[in-house]
């Protein structure tokens, strides 16, 4: 097991009601910038009901509405100048990781004096953030209890991520019923996200981690049978509270920490959705089981069988056969019965134009992973998923 320092300061108020914590706002100030996207929280009631915690609280609160899904870098300057303009105390963010992330850079951006895009470029540049509080609507990104932001500048087609500890949220709010407003799509690609976050740390070259290995296939499990009990019943209480939690443990260290490689499928997901803005999720979907194809060898064959046999239960002695049967699960899951779209026209992309220059930029961001990949094998790994 590699050395780490292991350290999650999010407060989590889990459960039915848990919004009454906003309350909680009141310990860094009175005012706060409240962030949120295009516009679920009003329908859902969400909205009312945060406004009214707040007043309560006497948190004046200043709105900051319209953060895309795949963020942008302008949106998050307007955050950063309304936070220095009106004096703003705390940031909170209501909705996916979308909304959680453009709020973790406006509040660094506004204890910082440059560009907001500066801390997205260099990480080392945040060193100090507003307090940041959530609200979490979507379970699948982990930035509830995570350090990460993925903002993009569509103008430049870049998306990156950025992570400092200043970032971590102070308290979120997670209600899984929230969540029974969320679409079959964005329930799809939420289940895929966490389930590529589980995957990107357990297929690690650190043999020795058992802990995290286990972690690992029993977070993979729960999503795998909770993921579809929320597509057909999307009021299941137990479902969405099973898959929020899972969410939040895919990417929050513990299964990383000790553990995980450089990561290698998110950054060739982060360049289709510089590139073509599709969801995340349905990115990661789409890639997976070409990239679990693609590194299959004798050296990998028994972690991609451990895999097969310990989430999915496939029975078999030959390695190969039974690693080949875990993608094909994989991929039935993904395509069939979360009826996700299986390949990169069905989102969209109907050229490969800009296959090499995102295959270098993918290959930079991926060196050191479970199996280090050149330009040339992501250009195949986009070809096999075209
Ligand atoms: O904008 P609104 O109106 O709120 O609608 C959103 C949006 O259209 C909707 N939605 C959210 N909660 C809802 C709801 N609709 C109905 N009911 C609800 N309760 O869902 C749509 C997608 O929202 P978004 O926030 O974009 O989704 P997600 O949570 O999947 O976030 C995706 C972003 O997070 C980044 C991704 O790259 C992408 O930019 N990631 C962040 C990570 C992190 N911070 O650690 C790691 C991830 O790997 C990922 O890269
Ligand atoms: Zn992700």
């Amino acid at each position: 097991m590699y050395d780490f320092t292991f350290h999650i300061p999010t407060r989590i108020n889990f459960g039915r009601g848990a919004i009454s914590h906003l309350s909680e706002l009141a310990e860094s100030g009175n005012k706060a910038l409240l962030v949120y996207g295009g516009g679920s929280i009003k329908r859902n009631g969400i909205y009312d009901e945060a406004l009214r915690i707040l007043g309560e609280a006497g948190v004046e609160v200043t709105e900051l509405s319209g953060v895309e899904p795949n963020p942008r870098i302008q949106t998050v300057r307007r955050g950063v100048e309304l936070c220095k303009e009106q004096g703003i105390q705390m940031v909170l963010a209501i909705g996916g990781g979308s909304t959680i992330d453009a709020s973790k850079v406006i509040a660094a951006g506004a204890l910082y004096d440059g560009d907001p895009w500066d801390l997205v470029l260099d990480s080392s540049k945040a060193v100090r953030a507003l307090p940041i509080y959530s609200v979490l609507t979507l379970a699948a990104t982990g930035s509830e209890m995570d350090c990460f932001a993925v903002i993009s500048d569509m103008t430049k087609n870049e998306k990156w991520g950025t992570g400092a500890p200043c970032m971590v949220p102070t308290m979120s709010v997670l209600d899984p019923t929230y969540t029974f407003s969320v679409s079959r799509r964005q329930t799809a690609a939420g289940t895929a996200d966490m389930m590529s976050h589980t995957f990107e740390n357990y297929f690690t070259r650190e043999k020795g981690a058992d802990v995290q290995k286990e972690f690992c296939e029993g977070l993979l499990r729960t999503m795998v049978k909770n993921g579809p009990v929320a597509l057909a019943h999307p009021d299941d209480y137990d479902a969405r509270a099973n898959l929020m939690w899972a969410a939040s443990h895919a990417i929050n260290g513990l299964v990383g920490a000790g553990s995980a490689n450089a990561w290698c499928v998110h950054p060739m997901e982060h360049e289709l959705s510089a590139f073509y803005d599709i969801t995340h999720g349905e990115g990661l979907a789409i890639l997976t089981p070409a990239w679990m194809e693609h590194v299959l060898s004798v050296d990998t064959v028994a972690d991609f069988a451990r895999y097969g046999r310990r989430v999915w239960g496939i029975q078999g002695l030959d390695d190969f056969a039974v690693a080949h049967e875990a993608i094909a699960k994989t991929r039935e899951f993904f395509f069939q019965t979360m009826g996700m779209p299986a390949n990169l026209r069905a989102v969209g992309i109907t050229d490969d134009k800009n296959f090499e220059v995102m295959a270098q930029k993918a290959a930079d961001g991926s060196k050191g992973s479970y199996v280090p990949l050149t330009k040339d094998d992501i250009v195949e790994i986009y070809r096999a998923a075209f």
